[in-house]
């Protein structure tokens, strides 16, 4: 009898099992955000006020968040916030009527990628509440992952410290408590207090002019989503670049950025005669040290942007105008959860390519686009196909990891087609109606299908269906009838590549002077894999790889001569790995290194030498890369 219970027990909890198993995978909703703790169907932040200290000597920002929340189920007695390696000290409720009461709180289970729950018990006095403040005081730890706290001497004037912080994707948590989920949109103010030499900006209502007091004030009027929160404080000195936009730097890089970054403010002025008003007031960039982790972050009013691009010929600058598009698509209308980052990232990639035409012509475009369809391919040849949709199914793993080029360059081929079934006119004017339409908010992928479909794929005139977008949206690879980019020059320089190679042509003969970088790129990507070393140091020599001064170029080139161990060159590829941070220039050629199936060995003690200077995110995602990868045949 008890072995029969004992079985019947262990049957139905098996079965029980697989219910639970396939519910949760029914279960999933495309809508949630599997990244955040926060009860935002019970509260709602509407506005948050912060008021800290920023201490370099402690590496730490101490202070108080106020957070306006709304209780929008009454029943509701929790509110679970988002933390990551915050000290809380202590939380008060503020009540409608002035008065404020203490509230109890718990951490909850840590999590390694998404931190830790905080749960603030509302007290009996707050029960009736609608509308109350939240009340925290709270210290960040010197290891928050969004901030980087950089020693002078990693910074270009080698005297005063810097610090700035990356958010994207669910790092504000570790500078702020909060509701960390681009569900939420937030208005905010701070005051922030730093040593009295250095400025602080903040993705807000920043003034060129402010008197350097140690004391700042900031307001940013318009509701963002948390991981568009940023702050950087250091020796930053501004130069305008045009009537509304301008650049922030360290004063031994502002003239270079000046120049650099000339076309911003004509970048504005088209991204709005296509897309529809600028929304933000001023627009303005921070360059920052080599180790910003990205090419760009657009936090609004003020993106962050690489010091790689300063290339000296403005030839890098589609970051630029990629984080600018990021004003309307992604800052404006917003991903509802990372799962729909293609809408932030391919409709962006998409914009980019609209304003680098306008602006520097058909050919420039095409070459970008040609590289980025290239990259692309690679990626799909390596990404397991169900994360090859552009939306798939996402709830666990970081998503810091995510997509990379397929949210990107297939985001961006998407659109691109859509363009190309219903025309450029109509397409902008639907695009335009789409910022309006859901401008301030956040949508998920099937809210813009809808709009789609209501907008264009049902007109009696069209020539592509629902079921066309969504194989884009949901289905592995590209599409039969995918768009196929392609550029003249590109292709010249390929065959150029094969004629040199099998020396029809002398190194002197290859036309460098009339080439973009782009072309260089493609023309070094374009040279076969069974080229013998002695030929790289002839290519080397002749057209100086080792020692260019455009980052992308050094990191197509260092990439190959990691892939083929052209020796020669490593001491240069080193100088490359620490005269970088930013994770696409090096994250590639450690890992080329480490796959050669010779100098694994090697990539680790570069990157012990090198890893004090990178940020904390690249640095993290480099280790577990040269952790991971196994020793060579
Ligand atoms: N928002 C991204 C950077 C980002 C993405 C940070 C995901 C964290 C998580 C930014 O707009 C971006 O796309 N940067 C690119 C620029 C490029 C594609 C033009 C980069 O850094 O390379
Ligand atoms: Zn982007």
């Amino acid at each position: 009898m008890r072995e029969k219970l004992s079985l019947t027990i262990l049957v139905a909890m098996f079965l029980s099992a697989c219910v639970e198993k396939t519910q949760h995978e029914d279960a999933y909703d495309p809508a949630r955000d599997y990244f955040s703790f926060a009860n935002t169907e019970q509260f709602v932040t509407q506005h948050l006020s912060l008021d800290l200290v920023v201490d370099f000597d402690a590496r730490e920002l101490r202070g108080r968040a106020t957070l306006a929340m709304r209780k929008l189920d009454s029943a509701a007695k929790d509110i679970v916030l988002d933390t990551r390696d915050l000290d809380i000290g202590n939380v008060r409720i503020l009540l409608p009527g002035g008065e404020s009461v203490t509230a109890d709180y718990q951490f909850g289970d840590s999590d390694r990628i998404k931190g830790t729950p905080l749960i603030v018990g509302l007290p009996e006095a707050a029960a009736a509440a609608t509308d109350f403040g939240l009340q925290l005081e709270y210290r960040t730890s010197p290891t928050s992952t969004a901030l980087q706290w950089l020693p002078p001497k990693l910074t270009a004037g080698g005297k005063h410290p810097m610090v700035f912080s990356q958010s994207q994707a669910i790092h504000a948590r570790s500078w702020v408590p909060l509701q960390d989920t681009p569900a939420v949109r937030i208005t905010y103010g701070a005051t922030i207090r730093t040593p009295p030499e250095l400025l602080a900006v903040m993705s807000a209502d920043n003034d060129p002019l402010a008197p350097r007091r140690g004391e700042y004030h900031f307001d940013m009027p318009q509701p963002i989503p948390s991981y568009l929160l940023a702050i950087a404080v250091g020796n930053i000195y501004f130069a305008p670049l045009g009537e509304q936009t301008g650049v922030y730097a360290e004063p031994e890089l502002l003239e270079a950025s000046v120049f650099e970054f000339a076309d911003t403010q004509e970048m504005l002025d088209q991204a709005e005669r296509i897309f529809g008003p600028y929304q933000w007031g001023r627009y303005d960039l921070l360059v920052l040290p080599p180790s910003f982790p990205y090419g760009g972050m657009e936090n609004p009013r003020l993106s962050f942007i690489t010091p790689s691009l300063l290339a000296g010929d403005r030839s890098l600058v589609s970051v630029v105008a990629h984080e600018l598009a990021h004003s309307w698509s992604g800052n404006l209308v917003t991903n509802a959860t990372w799962r729909d980052g293609w809408l932030n990232e391919g409709m962006t990639s998409y914009l980019e390519s609209r304003l680098m035409e306008v602006i520097y012509g058909e050919d420039r475009v095409d070459e970008e686009r040609v590289l980025s369809y290239q990259e692309l391919l690679l990626d799909l040849e390596t990404v397991p196909p169900d994360m090859q949709a552009l939306a798939p199914r996402l709830d666990v793993g970081d998503p810091d990891d995510f997509q990379g080029t397929i949210h990107y360059s297939k985001g961006q081929l998407f659109l691109q087609y859509l363009e190309n079934a219903f025309g450029r006119d109509e397409f902008d004017h639907f695009l335009s109606a789409y910022f309006d339409t859901f401008a301030f908010r956040t949508i998920t992928t099937e809210r813009f299908l809808d709009f789609l479909d209501e907008g264009l794929l049902q007109a009696e005139s069209s020539t592509i269906g629902r079921a066309d977008v969504e194989e884009w949206l949901f289905q592995p690879g590209l599409p039969e009838d995918a768009p196929r980019p392609s550029s003249r020059t590109l292709e010249d320089a390929k065959a150029l590549a094969a004629d040199w190679a099998a020396r029809k042509i002398d190194t002197a003969d290859i036309p460098v002077a009339s080439w973009s970088p782009q072309a260089m790129v493609h023309f070094i990507n374009s040279l076969p894999a069974d080229l013998p070393n002695d030929r790289l140091a002839e290519l080397d020599e002749g057209l100086g790889f080792s020692d260019t001064r455009n980052a992308e170029i050094g990191r197509t080139w260092f990439i190959q001569v990691a892939k083929r161990r052209f020796t020669p060159a490593y001491e240069k590829l080193e100088r490359h790995l620490n005269r970088f941070g930013r994770g696409r220039l090096i994250f590639p050629v450690y890992l080329a290194l480490a796959e050669n199936g010779k100098d694994l060995e090697l990539a680790r003690a570069m990157f012990a030498k090198a890893r004090a200077t990178y940020h904390p995110l690249t640095d993290a995602r480099i280790a577990r890369a040269l952790e991971t990868a196994r020793t060579g045949s």
